[in-house]
């Protein structure tokens, strides 16, 4: 469990998925994620979180359910593809947008892996999603100057992606 000033992240539980379900569930979300089902039902919340254990116990995927005063208002993981990197995601629901959660979970979980001794993190954001730009910039990312097209599931179409670098080590 991480603790920042107003939030909590912990690992996923079964209560979460009607809350997480009701805030994915909305297309101005999925849009602008990669793998989010549009519909999103409590179910698809449900088959996630059993993963979520394994995942982490192989260091492969770290995943946060994002709270507020003990309520979920999102999420945020770590997800290692190919390689060493860890590559950041998040979502926040609609109504929880534009108050620095973002920025302060995201802060909170690079702490979280550096302190376990990762230095290089990625991410990228939809070419159309400049806050979600913002927010990386915020938590040190850079641009690396390439773009690559990444498949959005709810939208089923691929969307121009600026990717986004972290790296401690090169500082
Ligand atoms: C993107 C998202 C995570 C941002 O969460 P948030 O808690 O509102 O983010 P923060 O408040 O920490 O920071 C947002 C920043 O973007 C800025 N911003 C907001 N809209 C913007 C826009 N249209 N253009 C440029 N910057 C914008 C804000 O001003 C703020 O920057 P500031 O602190 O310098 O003022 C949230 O909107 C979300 O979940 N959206 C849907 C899913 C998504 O996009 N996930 C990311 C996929 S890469």
């Amino acid at each position: 469990m991480i603790s920042t000033e107003r939030l909590v992240l912990r690992p996923p539980m079964a209560e979460d998925a009607p809350a997480i379900a009701a805030l994915a569930n909305n297309f101005n979300v999925a849009k602008m994620v990669s793998r989010l089902p549009h519909p999103y039902r409590v179910e698809d919340a449900l088959s996630f979180f059993e993963n979520a254990p394994q995942w982490a116990a192989a260091d492969s995927n770290h995943i946060f359910v994002v709270a507020l005063a003990g309520a979920p208002i999102g999420m945020m993981g770590l997800h290692r593809e190919h390689g060493p990197d860890f590559e950041l995601g998040y979502w926040l629901g609609e109504p929880f947008w534009g108050q620095g959660y973002a920025t302060e979970a995201g802060r909170a979980v690079l702490a979280w892996a550096e302190a376990r001794g990762q230095t290089r993190f990625t991410s990228r954001h939809f070419a159309e999603n400049p806050a979600s730009g913002r927010v990386l910039t915020k938590l040190g990312f850079i641009y690396t100057g390439a773009e690559e097209q990444t498949y959005c599931l709810a939208r089923d179409a691929h969307q121009r992606s600026r990717m986004m670098v972290r790296d401690v080590a090169a500082r």
